[in-house]
């Protein structure tokens, strides 16, 4: 033993940490005669290693890196070739002292020295026996400490058993857990019988640190030791099953998936084999095939095709999938190359616009115009025209006959209440349930990229916190821009130029101001009762009679009682509501003859109140009564012409002005004006000043529950009041319209047509009008400027001239006063 002392000189170490696995530490209890006990000599060469504890019963390869190290195993192998390996404390100490190991280490037998080419040795050691090291007495050219034997303490008892009993299952469990254990190391734990062995056999396969394994190593009792592993098994049991089950649960999903994916490959294989094709195939070959027959631009051909390329990654069940086909079929379904043939015979043209309407001559020479220069300038841009007019006057139908008349496809888009963008526009594809916007939808219903596409009642078109459509409309109407109109659903442009946009709307103002800037507007304002008898006529009580299937014979209504119809049933400015007391009539005949009862062939005005009840719709002159202080006024609302009447009344008071009948501000200021200009000039008008002073003043507009507005009622309030406070009675047949200014000028006002019809309409014969205004007379039709009487004036006292009768002695101011004092 001594020369051990001797030839083991310097034995320094080095290691290598990586003992865990079961594999790499094996048990050397078949090679040991356990007969044998294993003494250590008193001096031994300390090999220290890093993050390694060598239990005794296990052969370990370890590699020496250290210079002092590869001395000790040099000197050593020649000889006893036992050295002490004994762990650091702290592995980044180069050079350890004492204080820097472990007091308790394993001493060893080197079985194999290798010498690899990188100048590192490698070697394997058989651990033999426990020790503890006394002191260190020599450390060149390696450690050599004075060492003793430490045997495990170990005495027979029931809880020995139960203990090793207990960690033999747990190992059998770990390594039934274990993936990867080979199955040798159940039959390698089986031969193991010595208590301490196996705990150093488990502590030396188990996931422990240094520290854990030092701690099993300095364990010298027995029921201790086993206590202690038992312990760390159990933990690593824990660890074990949880990853179990978490692996468990992955691989449950990625089985489910893999397998369908599997059975899907496999009918498609199936399916392949028997000739078939899968529903898939067939879909996306046909998706092909429509792509092609499409014949898009070549932009959004290659988008087409690119979904379709994506689509063939994405599994049919997924809703993805369904998304992206409807997206392909709405790319295939648009007309994109389809537009149908003009046709641009004027002649023809116009015949079929005068068939379907009456007069409206401007607009029809327009559309023809629009017509001829196409058929010189067929690839020019289109205008963009707006028929602007009351309810009923023909705009929507007008819209449709054009496109008969050009033999295009005919879109009405009804604006009425649209507030947001994506109406028009679309939604983006990544919202669920997106569409394209209503233009695309309207289009690819039209299946032709020319239609005449009608944007109807564009002044209904809302505005709010969801984005503003006119925004997007501006892009539709722009021939600049409308060549690659964007919706957002498709993603790609899609050509508009080719259609011919016409707008509609009641009420010019309520029309947003760009897109007013776009159009070419056309005004449509009503009709008179000439036109409306001929409209009748010609065209409603034919249409009606063919709806209602009957014959030109069974059913004729005669001019006495259009008229009457129009008089006293109907009050508009267009033919709507006389279209429908016309379809009465007819309906009324229809389910006679359906009832073989007795029913009239000709409808004379006699057999209207049969048809249609009681005439609806007094004179409205025969609402007016000859008092001084009601006059005659014109107002121009959206939906047409009217009359409006203006009633002013006195009270004892102190000069103040009341006003009532809904009217908007400008018509107050207008009311105002008007009195002071009354009260200023009050000894012209051969007004009594003190009657100004003494009383209230109140101005009514009747119908009150219209909202009114606007200054044209300026001077039928200065007439009103004047009439009041003069006693004169307005003419009957006089109504009047015009602005006020406080120095007494009348000025110009606007819609000076529809009011004139509306006044024919109710049996007024003199209108007096701004002098400014006289240019548009030329605008009101013939027949009507024959019948009326226009007075053009420039100023306030003009309009009294010519609207209030003569003071007669009965009513004279004279005579009003001395009766008031009386
Ligand atoms: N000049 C006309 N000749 C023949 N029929 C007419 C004429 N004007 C209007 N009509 C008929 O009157 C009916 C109402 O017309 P339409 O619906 O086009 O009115 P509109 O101007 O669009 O009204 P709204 O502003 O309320 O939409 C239609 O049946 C139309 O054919
Ligand atoms: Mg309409």
């Amino acid at each position: 033993m001594s020369d051990l002392e001797i030839e083991t000189e310097g034995i320094n170490d080095a290691h290598d940490g990586s003992l865990d696995s079961v594999t790499s530490v094996f048990p050397s209890t078949a090679s040991e005669d356990p007969q044998k006990k294993i003494v250590v000599p008193e001096l031994l060469a300390i090999l220290p290693v890093r993050d390694t504890v060598v239990f005794p019963g296990t052969i370990v390869p370890l590699t020496i890196g250290r210079e002092k190290s590869k001395r000790l195993v040099d000197a050593v192998i020649t000889n006893t070739k036992i050295v002490g390996i004994v762990a650091q404390r702290h592995s980044d100490v180069e050079d350890p002292a004492l204080e820097d190991l472990y007091r308790v280490g394993t001493a060893a037998a080197i079985l194999k020295l290798l010498k690899l080419p990188d100048g590192t040795h490698s070697i394997i050691v058989h651990g033999l026996v426990r020790f503890g090291i006394e002191a260190i007495t020599q450390t060149e050219p390696y450690l050599i400490g004075r060492c003793h034997t430490r045997e495990d303490t170990v005495s027979e008892s029931t809880e020995l058993d139960a203990l090793v009993q207990t960690a033999r299952q747990q190992a059998q469990r770990v390594i039934e857990l274990s993936p990867g254990v080979p199955e040798q190391a159940a039959e390698v734990l089986g031969s193991i019988d010595k208590p301490g062995a196996l705990c150093d056999f488990l502590a030396a396969n188990l996931q422990l640190n240094l520290i854990q394994r030092q701690e099993i190593l300095e364990t010298f009792d027995v029921v201790e030791r086993l206590k202690k592993t038992a312990a760390h098994l159990a933990k690593q049991i824990d660890v074990l099953e949880l990853s179990a089950k978490i692996q468990n649960d992955v691989k449950g999903q990625v089985e489910k998936q893999q397998r369908e994916y599997f059975l899907h490959e496999q009918m498609r294989a199936i399916q392949k084999e028997l000739g078939q094709t899968d529903g898939r195939d067939v879909e996306i070959n046909e998706l092909r095939e429509d792509i092609r027959k499409a014949k898009m631009p070549e932009g959004v051909e290659k988008e087409a095709n690119r979904e379709l390329d994506r689509l063939t990654k994405i599994p049919q069940a997924s809703p993805e999938y369904s998304n992206s086909v409807d997206y392909i079929e709405w790319l295939c379904e648009l007309p994109w190359s389809i537009s149908t043939e003009d046709h641009l015979d004027i002649k023809q043209a116009e015949k079929i616009l005068d068939a379907d309407h009456f007069d409206l001559e401007k607009v029809k020479k327009r559309i023809l115009e629009f017509l001829a220069v196409r058929k010189l300038n067929p690839k020019g841009r289109s205008p963009i025209l707006c028929f602007s007019g009351p309810p009923g006057v023909g705009k929507t139908s007008l819209g449709q006959s054009i496109a008969r008349a050009m033999g295009r496809k005919f879109i009405r888009m009804a604006l009425g209440g649209v507030r947001d963008e994506a109406d028009i526009r679309g939604h983006r594809r990544t919202y669920v349930g997106s569409m394209p916007g209503r233009i695309v939808q309207e289009i690819r219903k039209a299946g032709a990229n020319n239609p005449v596409f009608m944007l109807d009642e564009v002044d209904k078109l809302g505005q709010d916190f969801r984005g503003d459509p006119s925004s997007a409309l501006l892009e539709v109407l722009d021939p600049a821009q409308n060549h690659s109109f964007q919706d957002h659903y498709l993603g790609v442009p899609f050509d508009l130029s080719r259609a011919m946009f016409i707008a509609t709307a009641n009420y010019m103002d309520a029309i947003p101001a760009p897109l007013l800037d776009r159009m070419e507007i056309l005004e449509i304002p009503g009709y008179t009762s000439f036109d409306k008898l001929a409209i009748a006529r010609t065209y409603l009580v034919p249409r009606q009679r063919e709806e209602n299937g009957l014959t030109p014979a069974q059913l004729k209504i005669d001019d006495s009682a259009l008229s009457a119809i129009i008089e006293g049933y109907t009050r508009e400015a267009g033919v709507r509501n006389l279209e429908r007391e016309i379809g009465s009539i007819c309906r009324g005949v229809a389910a006679r003859i359906a009832q073989r009862r007795k029913h009239p062939s000709v409808i004379h005005k006699a057999d209207l109140s049969e048809f249609l009840g009681p005439v609806k719709i007094e004179p409205e002159l025969a609402l007016r009564t000859s008092t001084p202080g009601v006059v005659t006024g014109l107002a121009w609302t959206p939906a047409g012409g009217d009359i409006l009447f203006v009633e002013a009344t006195a009270m004892p008071g102190k000069g103040h002005l009341q006003l009532t009948g809904q009217i908007g501000d400008v018509m107050k200021e207008s009311a105002h004006t008007a009195y002071s200009l009354v009260r200023s000039r009050a000894k012209q008008l051969g007004i009594d000043q003190k009657r100004l002073s003494d009383q209230d003043f109140h101005i009514h507009v009747p119908a009150g529950a219209i909202p009114k507005d606007g200054p044209s009622a300026g001077i039928t309030m200065f007439t009103a009041l004047v009439s009041l406070l003069t006693n004169r009675h307005c003419k009957k047949d006089v109504a009047m319209t015009g602005e006020i200014t406080l120095r007494g000028l009348v000025l110009p006002i606007g819609g000076l047509k529809s009011k004139a019809l509306a006044a024919h309409r109710a049996g007024i014969h003199t209108i007096v009008i701004p002098h400014r205004n006289e240019k548009d007379l030329i605008d009101i039709p013939p027949d009507i400027r024959k019948q009326m009487k226009f007075i053009p004036v420039e100023k306030a006292e003009q309009v009294l001239t010519n609207a209030l009768a003569q003071p007669t002695r009965a009513n004279a101011p004279k005579r009003a006063r001395s009766r008031k004092r009386g």
